[in-house]
């Protein structure tokens, strides 16, 4: 297991008029669950996209076990995802 920290991620698409994800800060420790919920568009697939490295971030940064992940490919990641569809 490893610690995954968001500090003040900030994800906008195309032309940035909007923030998707605005100042998201989360610390999740070794072992511990975190269930994302909120209503249709809020955002929770675009931030696991942003943590998998599918989507680029806009600002702020991705830590895993203390290690800037901000700017690294998918693969090198070491993040499995499941798709909901
Ligand atoms: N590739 C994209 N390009 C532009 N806008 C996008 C893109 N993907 C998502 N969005 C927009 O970002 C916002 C968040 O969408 P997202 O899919 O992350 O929400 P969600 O919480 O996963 O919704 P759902 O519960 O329906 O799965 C929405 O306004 C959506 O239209
Ligand atoms: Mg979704």
């Amino acid at each position: 297991m490893a610690t995954l920290e968001l500090r003040n991620v900030n994800k906008s698409y195309g032309s940035g008029l909007v923030d998707t994800l605005k100042n998201i800060e989360i610390s999740i420790d070794s072992g511990e669950f975190l269930i994302l919920v909120g209503p249709s568009g809020c955002g929770k697939s675009t931030l696991m996209n942003c943590i998998a490295g599918l989507e680029d971030i806009s600002g702020g940064a991705i830590l895993v076990d203390d290690q800037d992940i901000s700017g690294m490919s998918p693969k090198d990641r070491d993040i499995a995802m499941v798709f909901q569809s």
